[in-house]
């Protein structure tokens, strides 16, 4: 079982801490970095990959010991498709592994899977256990781990972009009546709080086509620690650093 109160919190005594009950609601993060840990330990590509699951088994721990209700994962992006073949079927295969040996122990633990991004033209082994997590974690209320699958914030904006326009056509919708709520609740992120805190590991200063809509105002934070390397305190380092930030979205500087 995950502990129920946060685990011992590790920071030293003097340390700056996390403060409990300024916990960001939404944590994004960018899970990059895993070719290049490969390589600076010598070892096969697919073994980054497989070390990366294991920071995300690490963080969606701490998220659920600490009260940060919802964590998203870019784990496959729709470029990502343009890697080697079976770079692409190793990752694809990890996640089914994953899905698999992580559900039980998720769901005993109250927490919910789920995705966003095309998951149905992901290979129906993916698919199928993807659906088969989120059906079965579906009324998990303590943390949502949504993870971003076939994912990519331009795709995401167009299929809104075409189901409004589609309804706008046949009659159904006034496009006067189209503003940011209503454009949100057409993205597959309907329903969930934009991001809070974006993390980006492996040291790059981009996007790469994640969340485009939702991180308008997110607050970023990088640390060139690789994807394999990243635990949870370094998760613990990003969110202090957010907490001393003074979030204005474009109001006034007191
Ligand atoms: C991130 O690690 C994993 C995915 C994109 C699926 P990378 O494979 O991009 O690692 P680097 O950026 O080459 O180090
Ligand atoms: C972003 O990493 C996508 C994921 C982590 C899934 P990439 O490695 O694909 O991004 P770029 O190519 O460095 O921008
Ligand atoms: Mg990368």
């Amino acid at each position: 079982m995950f502990n129920r109160k946060s685990r011992q919190n590790k920071r030293a005594i003097g340390e700056p801490q996390v403060d409990k009950d300024r916990l960001p609601m939404h944590v994004a993060i960018i899970m990059d970095g895993n070719g290049r840990w490969a390589k600076q330990h010598n070892l096969p590509k697919v073994m980054g990959h497989r070390a990366g699951a294991e920071s995300l088994r690490d963080l969606v721990r701490y998220c659920a010991e600490t009260g940060i209700p919802i964590l998203t994962a870019y784990a496959f992006s729709t470029e990502n498709w343009k890697r080697p073949q079976d770079e692409v079927s190793n990752l694809m295969g990890l996640l089914v592994e994953y899905l698999y040996k992580e559900v039980e122990e998720l769901n005993e633990n109250d927490v919910r899977i789920s995705s966003i991004g095309q998951v149905d033209a992901l290979p129906s082994e993916a698919y199928e256990a993807l659906m088969a997590a989120e059906e079965k974690t579906k009324d998990n209320k303590r943390l949502t781990l949504n993870l971003a699958l076939n994912y990519g914030g331009r795709l995401e904006i167009l299929e809104a972009v075409r189901k409004l326009a589609h309804d706008a056509a046949a009659g159904r919708l006034d496009p006067v009546s189209i503003d940011e709520a209503l454009f949100s609740s057409a993205l597959y992120t309907a329903g969930i709080p934009d991001p809070d805190l974006l993390i980006r590991p492996a040291g790059d200063f981009r996007v790469s086509n994640f969340l485009l809509w939702q991180i308008a105002y997110t607050e970023l934070w990088t640390t060139p620690v690789l994807w394999p390397d990243f635990r949870r305190a370094h998760l613990e380092e990003a969110i202090i650093e957010y907490q001393r930030r003074e979030r204005r979205f474009g109001g006034r500087h007191n």
